[in-house]
């Protein structure tokens, strides 16, 4: 059969996808390549959340054109969030592209396959689905290291943030059998995953209703009782999940949280701006007090969790005064780590349709500079009070500055690097901070109370 090349951009959801579509491929007798130059169709599942994602990509299908040239029989598909927004007129756009599939239309790529072997033959698959979750499919684990796996609970967002291409991209929230996904969590710990993240754009509105309770009651299961399940699978099995959007992350999720050792102390909370004004515009439903309220609350069951974030520099009529209470947020909730970008104006988002791109270039970028500068700071303060804690770390593997070093995370999803001695990736040890950057901590083997086991 087929050689098939998967190339993926975006975020975790994406990744989460590649692999679903690596299963439903391969179960119909394709072969997976690790090279483009080997594969009879390249498969790139894209992102389009910013102009730039998508510049990447098109940048990329033009790098492409060589190796088609000497490669006629080579097709070309657009996979994800771009080929669900453009659709046809991608194919237009670029001549190398014979077929796209958005995100709701996997189950067709077979066929699909099939019918571009054809030359100058082109088809498109973007239907969006109110109920596809794609549940019945165990994904085949791509590039990953064997510890640690992503699991989808849920697709799709309805909460239509005035700038996010996300809702238009990838449809309708739905969520996805629990069974399903606990049975997922145990397949991967009985092959000795010691990670799972269950991914969804809001998991804090994951919601399943199984009409077939117990009395003809309906029986409901809401995230804090998904997190629960999953976790009961195994104590050896850290759970983490992304992203909770901070209008209804719940004192029940927090409380879940803090009962459970292997549920890692880590919360994803995207602020977006730290002025009142700009949450509104952005149509987030939440304003700072609300935001701070939640994170006195994570700080009030979990002292030892860490809060990391999503920020939009310049979005539609910023003035220096929101920009400011961006800087202040930061200041006052003291992330562990954020995610930094400049707006960028969506087709189709309500921002596109009822608001002006009017914060200028140089100015997003200054603030954008502003608010990474502050976050460095805070990042490196946070990390030297961690100096001589200790932490216990799932080790994920070789430190990419040395062979003699490993690294792993901690619960609070810091790395840690340190000297390998006899310690494997998969295993979980004790580490004593002794040193530290912005972006790494730097430990010893320990004991479980910080004594060196080496030296
Ligand atoms: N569902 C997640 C976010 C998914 S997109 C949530 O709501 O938190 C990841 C991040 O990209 C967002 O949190 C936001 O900070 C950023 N983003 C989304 N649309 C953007 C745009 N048009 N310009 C710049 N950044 C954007
Ligand atoms: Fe986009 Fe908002 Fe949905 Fe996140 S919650 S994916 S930012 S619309
Ligand atoms: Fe990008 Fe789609 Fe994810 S737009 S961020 S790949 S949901």
């Amino acid at each position: 059969m087929f050689n098939i090349y998967i190339e993926t951009y975006g975020c975790q959801m994406n990744f989460a996808d590649s692999e679903v579509v690596a299963s439903l491929l391969t179960k119909r007798g394709c072969s997976l390549v690790g090279e483009a130059e080997k594969a009879d169709y390249i498969l790139i599942n894209t992102c389009a959340i910013r102009d730039n994602a998508e510049q990447r990509i098109r940048k990329r299908l033009h790098e492409l054109r060589a190796l088609q040239q000497r490669r006629p029989a080579l097709r070309i598909g657009i996979l994800g969030c771009m080929a669900e927004r453009l659709q046809h007129r991608l194919m237009t756009e670029e001549e190398n592209v014979s077929f796209v599939v958005g995100p709701d239309s996997y189950r067709r790529l077979p066929d699909l396959l099939d019918k571009v072997r054809q030359p100058g033959i082109k088809e498109a698959a973007t239907e969006l689905s109110t109920t596809e979750t794609y549940s019945d499919i165990e994904p085949v684990r791509l590039g990953g290291n064997g510890i640690s796996a992503y699991i989808s609970i849920m697709r799709g967002c309805q909460n239509y943030c005035a700038y996010c291409v996300v809702p238009y991209t990838r449809g309708r929230e739905r969520s996805r059998d629990p069974e399903t996904i606990v049975a997922e969590a145990r397949s991967l710990a009985s092959q000795g995953y010691k990670e799972v993240t269950l991914l969804g754009q809001n998991v804090n509105s994951y919601r399943w209703r199984n009409s077939s309770g117990q009395n003809g009651l309906e029986d409901e299961v809401t995230f804090p009782e998904l997190m629960r399940r999953v976790a009961e699978v195994s104590p050896q099995l850290r759970v983490r999940f992304a992203t909770s959007h901070p209008k209804d992350l719940s004192d029940d999720l927090l409380r879940v949280m803090a009962s459970y050792p292997n549920i890692c102390k880590c919360i994803h909370l995207p602020v977006q701006s730290g002025s009142d004004r700009m949450l509104k515009l952005m149509n987030r439903h939440y304003d700072s007090a609300w935001y701070l309220d939640r994170i006195a609350a994570i700080r009030r069951f979990m002292p030892d969790c860490s809060i990391t974030t999503d920020v939009i520099a310049g979005f539609c009529t910023e003035t220096e005064e929101d920009h400011r209470q961006t800087l202040d947020i930061f200041r006052r909730v003291r992330y562990d780590y954020a995610y930094m970008f400049k707006f960028s104006m969506r087709p189709d988002t309500y921002a596109a349709k009822h608001l002006a791109d009017d914060v200028p270039d140089d100015v997003k970028t200054r603030r954008l500079e502003e608010i990474i500068a502050l976050q460095g700071q805070v990042a490196l303060e946070n990390n030297r009070t961690e100096i001589g804690r200790v932490f216990e770390i799932l080790v994920e593997g070789e430190s990419h500055r040395s062979r003699e070093q490993l690294f792993g995370r901690t619960s609070q999803n810091k790395v840690v690097v340190f000297d390998r001695h006899d310690v494997k990736p998969g295993d979980y040890v004790f580490v004593k901070v002794c040193d530290c950057t912005a972006a790494t901590l730097k430990g010893v083997l320990s004991d479980s109370c910080g004594t060196p086991l080496f030296g």
